[in-house]
């Protein structure tokens, strides 16, 4: 007999089934909870909550477990590169290098953004920060393709994808030549998706440029760790928006906005921010950790703590390994590095963080590496959003396919009841 739950209100039982997942997870499936009680559930934050079925990704957060489409994240992170992972997320199984070839070239195909959008950026103040051009350009390339994917047609929901992943990169980059007063670089389309990255950020007219393979190598394995993460808040965002129709542009240009709050994509600045405060301070971890311990100070450790890991973040284990190779191998000594090491070390250690399970998230190392490649702070959550845009778009295509209905929480009402209005 399957699992049930039982439920007792007022000495009335209800019965609730368990639906299991194919890791076994197990949910209360409360779907008729209100039509069988009148009682809705009250969970801010969503803490308990599972808002979706979802095939995509696995994370277990007790045992430090990410995988997508059942590939361990380390496997991912070791022997694929961005663009297969893409696949894999968005249509659910690894390409062959036939696929993979002409995903490329179908992505290249979309990778020229329309001219019009540059005045458009022409109107922002050059102090904007990047992830606020980000979200509006993303928006605004929906006036450019107003056509809505129809999701029915395999094709066209192809399409939409090669276009999203072409042009949400270049207009990317575009955002920090704006903030440089660089002319707008095109996609070179004979080089490669992460290599073009590069160019497209810091290439400029009057000089040749050449990326090294182990810059790519860096920002191919930064780009898979952040490639998707199930349920987080932009990713909810994105299905959210999503689940009440709105198209794949305006979605995820929700999803960009959600990213950049200092809590979730946004953690990435603030730690490197907080990093050189400590440095420019004259290096004391123990006032920060102090700090971060004071409950009237509202000060976090940025970079520390997962709503979902416990026990450790595997993308922080994969990124700390990461940061150490690539700076030895571009030769950058940067002092920073150790007083991150030295924040790390002093925090596994001390009761508060340790009671709490707090540990180094995908966030604390990261910037570490995009200053040793010369990506200004402010652009460290554009660089999570390119790397996040592939998990967006496969949650978004697969809320779709499943016909999810509008997303839509109920609420507790704790305000003053009727009274006149005199
Ligand atoms: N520094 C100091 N104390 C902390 C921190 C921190 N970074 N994170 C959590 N705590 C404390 C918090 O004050 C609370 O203490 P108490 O129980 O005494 O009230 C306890 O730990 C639980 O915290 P919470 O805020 O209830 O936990 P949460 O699951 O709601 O929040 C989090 C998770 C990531 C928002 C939080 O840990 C945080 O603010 N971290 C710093 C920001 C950060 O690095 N964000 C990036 C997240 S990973 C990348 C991504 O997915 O976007």
């Amino acid at each position: 007999m399957s699992k049930t739950a039982i439920l007792e209100i007022d000495g009335k039982k209800y019965e609730f089934p368990i639906f299991k997942g194919s890791e076994n997870e197990e949910a209360i499936d409360i779907k008729k909870l209100r039509d069988l009680t009148g009682l809705v559930t009250l969970d801010p934050g969503y803490k308990n909550s599972g808002s979706c079925t979802s095939e995509i990704t696995f994370l277990d957060g007790e045992l430090g477990i990410l995988r997508y489409r059942g590939y361990a994240i380390e496997d991912l992170a070791a022997n694929a590169n961005f663009l297969e992972v893409s696949y894999l997320l968005i249509f659910g199984e690894k390409p062959t290098a036939e696929i993979l070839e002409k995903f490329e070239n179908d992505i290249r195909k979309h990778t020229l953004v329309n001219e019009e959008m540059k005045s458009i950026l022409d109107g922002f103040p050059k102090t904007a920060h990047p992830m606020g051009i980000l979200a509006a350009m993303t928006s605004a390339l929906t006036s450019f393709n107003p056509k809505s994917v129809d999701v029915d047609n395999e094709k066209d929901m192809y399409c939409a994808v090669c276009k999203t992943m072409g042009k949400f990169l270049v207009i990317a980059t575009w955002t920090f030549r704006k903030n440089m007063g660089y002319p707008m670089n095109y996609y070179d389309n004979t080089k490669g998706y992460v290599e073009n990255f590069m160019r497209l950020m810091f290439e400029i007219p009057t000089e040749p440029y050449k990326v090294s393979q182990t810059v790519i190598d860096a920002l191919d394995k930064l780009f898979i760790l952040h490639a998707d993460h199930e349920q987080n808040c932009s990713t909810s965002t994105v299905r959210m928006v999503g689940s009440s129709h709105a198209g794949l542009f305006a979605s995820i240009s929700a999803g960009v906005s959600a990213l950049w709050g200092p809590l979730h994509g946004g953690a990435n600045q603030a730690v490197l921010e907080m990093l050189e405060e400590i440095h420019n301070n004259g290096g004391d971890t123990d006032k920060y950790l102090a700090k971060a311990k004071d409950k009237e100070d509202p000060f976090r450790l940025m970079g520390f703590g997962h709503r979902v890991y416990k026990n450790f973040d595997p993308r922080a284990k994969i990124i700390k390994k990461a940061a150490n190779e690539v700076l030895e191998t571009l030769g950058v000594e940067d002092p920073i590095l150790e007083i991150a090491r030295k924040l790390e070390a002093a925090a596994l250690e001390d009761e508060y963080f340790k009671s709490r399970n707090l540990y180094p998230n995908v966030d604390f190392y990261s910037g570490i590496i995009y200053r040793a490649l010369g990506i200004p702070t402010d652009m460290f959550t554009v660089m999570f959003a390119i790397g996040r845009l592939p998990g967006w778009i496969a949650q978004w295509k697969e809320m779709r396919e499943n016909k999810e209905p509008i997303g839509r929480p109920r609420q507790i009402y704790t305000g003053s009841t009727l009274r006149e209005f005199k």
